[in-house]
């Protein structure tokens, strides 16, 4: 009988990889996946630490697997990820029935160390180095950059992927726990990168997403020459069979004139930019240690702009960092409105233990406060990104078609008709009507209504008219 895996991924997109690329050797083992954690051998969460939240989720959810296991000792229960690499033996502490735990620097072991514990060898940990205390070199060699295998079927659409361009990040930004459990800042060859894109086409893929914690960032050195992102996008751009691809996420100071120029000049590149501006107060931002100050971000919006004129931009912002006024506040309200973000992601702040942050300021806006900021942000941006909706209405765009629309799955099968999704070039979600064979496909769309989320087309047909003879008399 084929042993069964469940696995569970919170967090970001870098998440969603590792999880497709840990059930891709999960598989070459004999396992089969399965969604019903009752039914499953092995039991795998994918944990993240951004946030505290995310963390206390994924203890709750152990906490609800402790009588399965006394219930059945031979399930393997682990936990992988940046939580993990974050918490090491205390997840032991707090969940003693865990048997696993593996950071994002050491996924790959994640078969052999499951056999062990399968032949009886005890709960296994494997992590990483700590940033500090051991030289660079070595630090890096322990966070691994994991990619070896792709799988298909573990992809939200079989006509998207996303690729790892980098791993790690160096900036420190004094609210983040992503320096600490993913390890410094190294860039993958582009080699490997370009290979890994063909292979991918090669399976039917059409539109990659490239991954870096800081992506425009990326630095690759080999025999004396440097690639940089905007040097990957063109080797990129002769994979045959990729149609279109973008770039997650992007730091503001590394944003340069080169890569701009690329993204304007190669027609397979989105003209999408996600680029968290985090905060308008230079004060937050000199405590948030991000490296400059919003006159700086202004500028590059304005590059950004006269670069590419139509390109769509979006953000991240911490609401209720350590110390902010509403004086702070009102300019981070003030950047949204002059930005017109396409769409901006919003966070309260959450103290993170071992970070900067957590060491030298105290988290003292009140969560109430931080609630309230929250929302009033989110509304602005919401009808913002309603208002610009609505402009593209009776406009066509190229949509890459992923599947049916989630309301669909929902709700559709009372014999609705089919709504398929999918995104245009500068990344909005679009809805329309259609069938099963234009999944993958790229479609002419007209938007004829939008909210602040999603745009709603119908798929653009060519009438045949039917032939006009003139009867004219001889
Ligand atoms: N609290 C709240 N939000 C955070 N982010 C990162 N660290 C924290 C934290 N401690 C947000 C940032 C980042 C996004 C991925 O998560 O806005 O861009
Ligand atoms: Fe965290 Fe800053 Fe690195 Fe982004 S750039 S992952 S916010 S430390």
């Amino acid at each position: 009988m084929t042993k069964k895996l469940y696995i569970e991924t919170v967090g970001c997109q870098m998440n969603v990889l590792d999880s497709e690329l840990v059930v891709a050797s999960l598989r070459k083992r004999g396992y089969e996946l399965t969604d019903r954690r009752p039914k499953a051998d092995v039991l795998l969460f994918n944990t993240c630490s951004v946030r505290e939240h995310a963390e206390e989720k994924v203890y709750s959810a152990l906490g609800r697997l402790k009588h399965i296991k006394r219930q059945h000792p031979q399930k393997i229960i682990g936990v992988i990820g940046c939580m993990a690499q974050n918490h090491q033996q205390l997840v032991f502490t707090r969940a003693p029935y865990v048997d696993l735990v593996v950071g994002p620097g050491q996924l790959h072991q994640i078969p052999d160390l499951v056999d062990r514990i399968h032949d009886g060898a005890g709960p296994q940990m494997e992590v990483s180095l700590p940033r500090k205390g051991y030289d660079r070199a070595a630090i890096e060699r322990s966070f691994e950059s994991y990619d070896p295998l792709r799988n298909p079927e573990m992809r939200p659409s079989a006509y998207q992927a996303y690729v790892r361009i980098q791993i790690g990040c160096d900036k420190f930004c004094t609210y983040c726990i992503v320096p600490k459990v993913r390890g410094p800042e190294q860039g993958r060859s582009p080699q490997q990168i370009v290979a890994e894109a063909r292979q991918l086409a090669d399976e039917g893929c059409r539109e990659i997403t490239l991954l870096g914690q800081t992506v425009n960032s990326y630095r690759y050195t080999d025999g004396g020459r440097t690639t940089r992102l905007s040097d990957l996008l063109y080797m990129l751009h002769d994979v045959d069979g990729l149609d279109r691809w973008k770039f997650v996420t992007n730091f503001p100071r590394d944003m340069s004139d080169d890569l701009l120029q690329a993204v304007r000049d190669l027609p397979k590149c989105s003209h999408y930019l996600h680029v968290p501006a985090q905060s308008g107060s230079n004060r937050m931002l000199e405590r948030m240690k991000r490296g400059y100050r919003v006159e700086e971000y202004r500028e590059m919006m304005v590059r950004i702009r006269e670069t590419i004129p139509d390109a769509t931009v979006t953000s991240d912002f911490i609401v209720g960092f350590c110390g902010e006024t509403e004086e702070d506040f009102q300019l981070t309200k003030d950047l949204v409105a002059e930005c017109r973000f396409k769409n901006s992601f919003i966070f309260k702040y959450s103290e993170r233990p071992g970070t900067k942050g957590a060491e030298l300021y105290a988290d003292d806006v009140p969560e109430e406060v931080k609630k309230r900021r929250n929302n009033e942000l989110l509304e602005m941006q919401n009808s913002i990104s309603e208002e610009d909706n609505q402009l593209r209405i009776g406009e066509t765009y190229q949509v890459l078609v992923e599947g049916p629309s989630k309301s669909w799955l929902k709700h559709g099968e009372d014999g609705a008709p089919l709504q398929l999704t999918g995104r245009t070039n500068w990344d909005h979600i679009v809805v329309f009507e259609g069938n099963q064979r234009q999944i993958g496909q790229f479609l002419p769309i007209t938007i004829y209504d939008a909210n602040a989320f999603t745009l709603f087309g119908e798929v653009v047909t060519r009438h045949v008219a039917p032939e006009v003879y003139m009867l004219t008399a001889p």
